[in-house]
């Protein structure tokens, strides 16, 4: 584990983005976990299973995905979609569908494709769960209004018709539900470095992280 680098947080604050730019940095694999239960979330809304009434179903869909997964699949535009944020983050509250996916999302971590020497993780468990033993952790965060200001930006620019009250509150949904749950609560690992975005450019955020790590 030892060209592992975990990077949670909350929806928004920033984290894909720095992600994103570590893996390049350091030409690493770069792993949207996110996207892997987006994924598990569309595939359940698409079969139109209501996944708090049908949770060992989407349990054994994403044992299906893991066992067909190919990375391809992450290209899908549709997951980017506030609907697969909330599905994603609706499927994620139960255990056993967060471990049907685990030993693939360790798997890329530690054989990451494409010959990479190491691998960036971007998500929520990623340095408490998946990879408790990667030297380095960063916990991304920002305020709630300033995370919600960003993802009403994003959508505007991709021309979807929102209004910022219902980023808010989709928000504070998703938060409360991520930050709440029982089953792996959106957290720090006890050895995170806390990197908070809400006075912080990204490339202010991108050098103390590097600092840390060189
Ligand atoms: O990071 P992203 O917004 O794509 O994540 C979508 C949802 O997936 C989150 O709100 C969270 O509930 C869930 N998730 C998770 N564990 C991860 C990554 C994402 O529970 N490692």
């Amino acid at each position: 584990m030892n060209n592992i680098i975990t990077i949670d947080g909350p929806a928004a604050s920033g984290k894909g983005t720095l992600a994103r730019k570590i893996a390049d940095h350091f030409d690493y694999f770069y792993l949207d976990t996110g996207k892997i239960y987006r994924l598990i979330g569309l595939q359940a809304h698409q079969a139109k299973l209501i996944p708090e009434d049908n949770p060992d179903d989407v349990a054994i869909m994403a044992k299906t995905l893991s066992q067909n997964f190919d990375l391809t699949m992450m290209d899908n535009p549709e997951l980017k979609s506030d609907l697969a944020g909330q599905m994603a983050s609706r499927v994620g509250q139960f255990q056993h569908v967060r471990d049907a996916i685990l030993d693939l999302q360790r798997h890329l971590a530690v054989h990451p494709p494409a010959n990479k020497k190491g691998a960036v993780l971007d998500g929520r468990d990623c340095g408490t769960v998946i990879c408790p033993e990667a030297p380095y952790k960063f916990f991304v965060t920002a305020d709630q209004d300033i995370r919600a200001k960003r993802r009403f930006d994003e959508l505007k620019l991709r021309g979807d018709d929102i209004d910022f009250e219902t980023v808010l509150a989709d928000m504070k949904e998703r938060d409360d539900r991520d930050f709440n749950r029982s089953v792996v609560p959106t957290k720090p690992a006890d050895d995170a470095i806390i990197i908070d975005t809400t006075n912080m450019s990204i490339d202010q955020a991108f050098s103390k992280m590097i600092k840390s790590i060189d």
